[in-house]
């Protein structure tokens, strides 16, 4: 069966949990995968982070969506262009923490964002049991992550996919109803407030990259 989770606090078992959080995180762990990062570790904490920095990784994040002042980056994927051959440690407000909290759930954990839509659809079209887990916003429905889910189960569903839970069906119906790729939610509305018009229109690219971040051990990596 494939499930959607809207939000972050419930969880279940699944062969393979894909966490989308378009804005951003999960779009800042493919651009810097996509550029040639070896590895990034999604941690929880500021402190968990800033740890990190003596072992020579990158910091970047986040909190309140603004850069914290002792990180090197951000949580705009656009700062993540010039990474090649760098350790990064990222944490964010929501996608970081809830990558942590589907740790307990599956082995099998991957990120996933429009930039990397068919990606993500190989990986899962004859896996069993599937989660598309939503980061959400400060725990309420995200309409960037809920249309990602959407447009990966109606890929699935075209390649003759049809063992949708409810959940899936609501995230499916409500891409269909849409007739472009168009960011609306409030964090999208909040990004563009603090002068991130940019993120939102890159994030809402399709398929600029043909990467897949899978989770080994506690790092994210190219598969
Ligand atoms: C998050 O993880 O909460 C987001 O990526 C926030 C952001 O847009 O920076």
């Amino acid at each position: 069966m494939i499930s959607v989770l809207f939000g972050p606090e419930k969880g279940f078992s699944s062969d393979v949990i894909v966490v989308l959080d378009v804005l951003r995180a999960t779009s800042v762990i493919v651009t810097a995968l996509a550029n040639g990062a070896l590895l990034i570790k999604p941690v929880s904490s500021i402190r968990e982070a800033v740890k990190m920095k003596k072992e020579g990784y990158i910091i970047g994040g986040e909190r309140s969506a603004v850069k914290l002042q002792s990180f090197d980056k951000g949580n705009s994927p656009l700062e993540y262009f010039d990474v090649a051959g760098s350790k990064i440690v990222l944490t964010t407000s929501n996608g970081t923490r809830l990558i942590k909290k589907a740790m307990k759930y599956s082995k099998n954990i991957i990120a996933g964002a429009f930039l990397n839509l068919t990606e993500i659809v190989e990986y899962i079209r004859n896996v069993e049991n599937i989660i598309l887990w939503c980061a959400g916003n400060k725990r309420e429905v995200s309409y960037e992550d809920t249309l990602l889910a959407g447009a990966i189960l109606e890929k699935l569903n075209r390649i003759g996919r049809r063992d949708f839970h409810d959940s899936a069906l609501v995230a499916l119906e409500f891409f269909g109803r849409r007739k472009e790729i168009k960011f609306r939610g409030t964090h999208a509305r909040r990004l563009i407030g603090l002068g991130y018009e940019k993120d939102v229109a890159f994030c809402s690219q399709v398929d600029i990259y043909s990467v897949l971040p899978v989770l080994r051990e506690d790092v994210f990596i190219k598969r």
